[in-house]
């Protein structure tokens, strides 16, 4: 088992990495003293799957359960479902001392984690990831948020969770295709901070996506470690520090936006493309040998991550790129990579050579 401590003085929680650590989800809000009443919110899917083990392990701690199941897509993170969540709690809860427990991939965790930021002012959750995307990503940060019909996470909240339980037994049962997904965050970690990760992951990458235990324990403990790390420094992502957790989201989110956030792309698939395309435009800006950024594309391949970007025309990427830019950043930022495991970010990349490396990057 791994406990990861989260520094950030008294919003400080324990990220626990654990083969069967739905067991320990009870014991820990006990001792956490988060309440009496446990509300999950989780989804038919993911209920049906594990809902069992979890319930089992808050009722032994003597929690009462309160069950919310959302929508099973992208649509449960909207106004509407969270008014529906809000309601309902509100009405479940009187006289009690509930806390939320997020029980699912993101989408879950970034609707409940924004219920529980706002509702009463706050009330205590902890997240309990499912996803490989979301155990090692999306649940760790505080990040959360509802989409609006402009634009993705766009009402939302810091609000940090007191704990997350990570079970990597839960994996098993996840579609091949979203074990990918987050293994594209995972190999994001080793190429902004950690070359040893990226070497792992070169030689074990198919071990991670077969579930073997062992490989998904290291990938998940490191990952969220380099994760902690990073929000302990900026934690509201104002430093600058936090923003090289987006290296491959440039590109990536205009991949998404520009097929229409379809499934076409998975959010890991688009940044994987993404990557490439960073890595291909740090070459150019000489920031990185291309020797190193061969290596990304490669394991990006490996992986059978897309390495090229497809069915989409390049016209139609560019204006989603440039939509995004004005409308979410300001002006274009850049994470690129300098090597295998350290990154630098640039403002300001001048737009023709944007324009040559997705090109580059474009299947015909
Ligand atoms: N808050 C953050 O910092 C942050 C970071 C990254 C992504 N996100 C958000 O996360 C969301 C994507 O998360 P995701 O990729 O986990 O998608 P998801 O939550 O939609 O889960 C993917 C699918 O897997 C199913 N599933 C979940 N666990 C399963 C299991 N153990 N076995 C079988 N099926 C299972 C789900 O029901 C769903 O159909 C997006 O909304 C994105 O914006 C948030
Ligand atoms: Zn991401």
């Amino acid at each position: 088992m791994a406990k990861i401590r989260l520094f950030l003085k008294e919003r400080s929680y324990d990220i626990i990495v654990r083969e069967g650590a739905l067991a320990d989800c009870g014991k820990v809000a006990a001792r956490l003293g988060l309440g009496t009443d446990a509300v999950v919110v989780s989804n038919k899917t993911v209920w049906a799957l594990h809902g069992s083990r979890l319930r089992r392990a808050l009722k032994r701690a003597g929690f009462k359960i309160h069950l919310e199941l959302v929508p099973d897509s992208e649509r449960a993170k909207s106004i509407a479902s969270l008014a529906r969540l809000l309601r309902n709690i509100s009405l479940f809860d009187k006289r009690k001392r509930p806390f939320i427990v997020a029980f699912g991939g993101g989408v879950v965790g970034d609707l409940a984690g924004f219920t529980a930021a706002i509702y009463k002012r706050g009330v205590p959750y902890i997240q309990v990831p499912t996803t490989l995307l979301a155990q090692v990503d999306a649940a760790i940060g505080g990040k959360t948020a509802v989409d609006l019909p402009v634009a993705k996470n766009l009402a939302g909240a810091f609000y940090q969770p007191r704990a997350v339980i990570s079970d990597t037994s839960v994996l098993k049962t996840l579609p091949a295709r979203h074990m990918r997904n987050g293994l594209a965050e995972i190999i994001k970690y080793g190429v902004i901070s950690d070359r040893r990760l990226f070497s792992y992951l070169e030689k074990n990458h198919a071990k991670v996506l077969k579930g073997d235990r062992n490989a998904l324990a290291f990938a998940v403990t490191r990952s969220s470690a380099i994760k902690a790390a990073y929000v302990e420094k900026d934690e509201y992502d104002s430093q600058g520090v936090r923003a090289a957790l987006n290296y491959g989201h440039t590109i990536g989110h205009a991949i998404e936006a520009a097929s229409g956030y379809s499934s076409r792309y998975y959010h890991g698939e688009a940044v994987a493309a993404g990557m490439v395309v960073a890595a291909r435009l740090a070459v150019m800006l000489r920031s990185m040998k291309r020797s190193d950024s061969t290596r990304v594309e490669r394991l990006i391949r490996a992986c059978s991550l897309p390495a090229r970007i497809r069915g989409l025309s390049y016209a139609r990427l560019y204006r989603a790129y440039v939509r995004d830019k004005k409308f979410i950043h300001g002006k274009n930022r850049f994470v690129l990579p300098a090597r295998i495991g350290a990154v630098r970010i640039a403002e300001g990349v001048s737009d023709n050579v944007v324009k040559e490396a997705i090109a580059s990057c474009s299947a015909r």
